[in-house]
């Protein structure tokens, strides 16, 4: 059974290593080579559950998978409902719906964070992120062709919106699709969904 919980600072290490583990096949981010903990302790404490949360997605209490939200442009007042949404599954759970499931419950989540506009930006030969917005209906508003070099090819960058207070694509996806995952004890109840 997959279980989601908040994440906390000790499980840092598995999310960077979920993280790198995505590096070598070069769609998935841009970093060429892998991160440390160290490194990423800054980022991880921005983190705010109640406005900005990463999760974590446990099987038999090994961390499988996370998703986040970050502050858009740097954080500036004037996109606080805006927020990018990242997921990363761990190679051995990839296409069992894990994905799908954390990313819907984080939609649902949004009217509770505040966000009213969740971007997804991947580059263009994601096709398993392209595939998992669509499900979402994530539309997309922008491309910049070639605007980055992953292991010496050129790729360009999506950029996805969905627009969570007209958004009825939560519902859209079949509840009993998930009927295998359930909420840990530290996992708060979904906000209704708004339209
Ligand atoms: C992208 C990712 C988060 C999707 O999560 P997942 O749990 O594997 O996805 P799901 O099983 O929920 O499937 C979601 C959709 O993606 C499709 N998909 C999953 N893996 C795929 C793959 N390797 N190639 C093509 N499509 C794929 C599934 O078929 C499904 O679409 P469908 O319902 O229309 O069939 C996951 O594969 C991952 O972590 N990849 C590496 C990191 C990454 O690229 N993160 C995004 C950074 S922007």
């Amino acid at each position: 059974m997959i279980t989601v919980r908040d994440a906390s600072e000790d499980d840092l290490p598995a999310i960077i290593a979920i993280y790198n583990e995505s590096i070598p096949a070069g769609r998935s981010t841009a970093d060429t080579e892998p991160i440390t903990v160290a490194e990423r302790l800054d980022w991880f404490r921005k983190f705010d559950a109640k406005k900005r949360p990463i999760w974590v997605a446990l099987d038999q209490g090994r961390i499988v998978g996370c998703i986040y939200l970050l502050w858009f442009y740097g954080g500036r007042p004037a996109y606080n409902k805006t927020a990018e949404i990242s997921t990363y599954i761990s190679s051995s759970h990839q296409g069992k719906g894990i994905g799908t499931m954390l990313k819907e419950r984080m939609i649902k989540a949004c009217p509770r964070l505040g966000v009213e506009n969740l971007l997804s930006m991947y580059f263009d030969h994601n096709v398993a992120t392209q595939r998992l917005n669509d499900k979402f209906g994530f539309e997309g508003v922008g491309h910049l062709p070639e605007i980055a070099e992953v292991f010496g090819e050129k790729r360009g960058l999506r950029i996805s919106l969905l627009r969570i207070n007209k958004s009825e694509q939560a519902g859209a996806v079949n509840p009993h699709a998930f009927g295998a995952f359930a909420m840990s004890a530290a996992d708060r109840p979904l906000a209704p969904k708004t339209k």
